[in-house]
């Protein structure tokens, strides 16, 4: 006989396995989805894009493997979602596609980019809602993986004393943080005259589409809880950091061949790249959309 409550699992919301336009196969039963029998270098009938909203909404993140795309095609599939973001560490430089964030990793490379738990850009005030990573060319010795985690159910997971807690908190989220660090090694700058993006956030905010609250605080970015002493923040966010990193059924891992696509809802998930294949190289690039408004609770 099933227990009616038990404090480590929560309901899992109705989700769609089948669809009319595409085939799946589930990664793990709570995030992470396959998508075979559509191709991303063609323009996506009405149909299919409103299929494609629904299945990010049902599984967060979407892997498209044998997909063979351009520049100009990778970002005709963003703008089909929203318009494009330009990376801030992008912005003002002369190159043929600001909207595509390199993704390259050699034996060069002092760090590779998102190599901890992150939602992309976070800094900004109207943050991205959907990322598209494309890689073309995955280490010869293999690795290279991405772990996703779910971001609703990192909130859900947490005991009611935590969830009143964080009620009606917002945190600080600042660039300056990883792009300075970066920008130390000479990698990226800012407009000249600007500085990184910094900007505040709820805790727990609502997702705009789906009406769901998730954890919207993430290691690379959240610098600090507001109003709180120095010494709470930190014991708080830790304790949020720790519980994302190491609750394993928050997460899938995708495992990319060349020529695959992910794409990912970045208000409802984090992800963090594994550098496990140093001195080999990864080679791809991300087209980011922006969301419409700043996330609210
Ligand atoms: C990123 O943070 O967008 C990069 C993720 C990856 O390289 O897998």
């Amino acid at each position: 006989m099933p227990l009616d409550h038990h404090p480590d699992h929560v309901p899992v919301p109705k989700r769609r396995f089948e669809y009319d336009h595409f085939q799946i196969r589930t990664l793990t039963p709570h995030i992470g989805a396959e998508i075979r029998g559509l191709d991303l270098s063609t323009p996506l009938s009405d149909e299919e894009h409103k299929e494609l909203r629904r299945a990010l909404h049902d599984w967060m993140v979407l892997v498209f493997p044998e997909q063979a795309l351009n520049a100009d095609q990778h970002k005709d599939l963003g703008r089909r979602f929203g318009d494009l973001h330009v990376h801030p560490q992008l912005r003002g430089a002369k190159i043929p596609h600001p909207e595509i964030l390199p993704v390259h990793t050699n034996a060069d490379s002092p760090f590779t980019p998102g190599d901890g738990w992150h939602a992309d850009v976070t800094c900004e005030e109207i943050p991205l809602w959907g990322s598209m990573l494309y890689i073309r060319e995955t280490p010869t010795c293999g690795g290279g993986d991405t772990l996703y985690a779910n971001m609703y159910m990192a909130y859900e997971l947490l005991s009611d004393p935590i969830k009143g807690l964080l009620e009606g908190l917002s945190a600080v989220h600042d660039g300056a943080g990883p792009y300075s660090e970066q920008q130390a090694m000479g990698i990226g700058l800012p407009t000249p005259g600007e500085e990184f993006p910094s900007c505040e956030h709820p805790v727990v905010v609502r997702h705009p589409d789906t009406g769901r609250k998730l954890l919207y605080v993430n290691s690379a970015f959240t610098t600090h809880i507001v109003g709180l002493s120095a010494a709470e923040s930190r014991g708080l966010l830790d304790l949020l950091f720790h519980h994302i990193a190491s609750t394993h059924k928050l997460h899938c891992r995708v495992h990319w061949a060349p020529n695959t696509l992910t794409f990912w809802d970045n208000l409802c998930t984090q992800h963090h790249a594994i550098w496990d294949y140093y001195p080999h190289s990864r080679v791809g690039g991300r087209v980011s959309i922006l969301g419409q408004a700043r996330p609210s609770a």
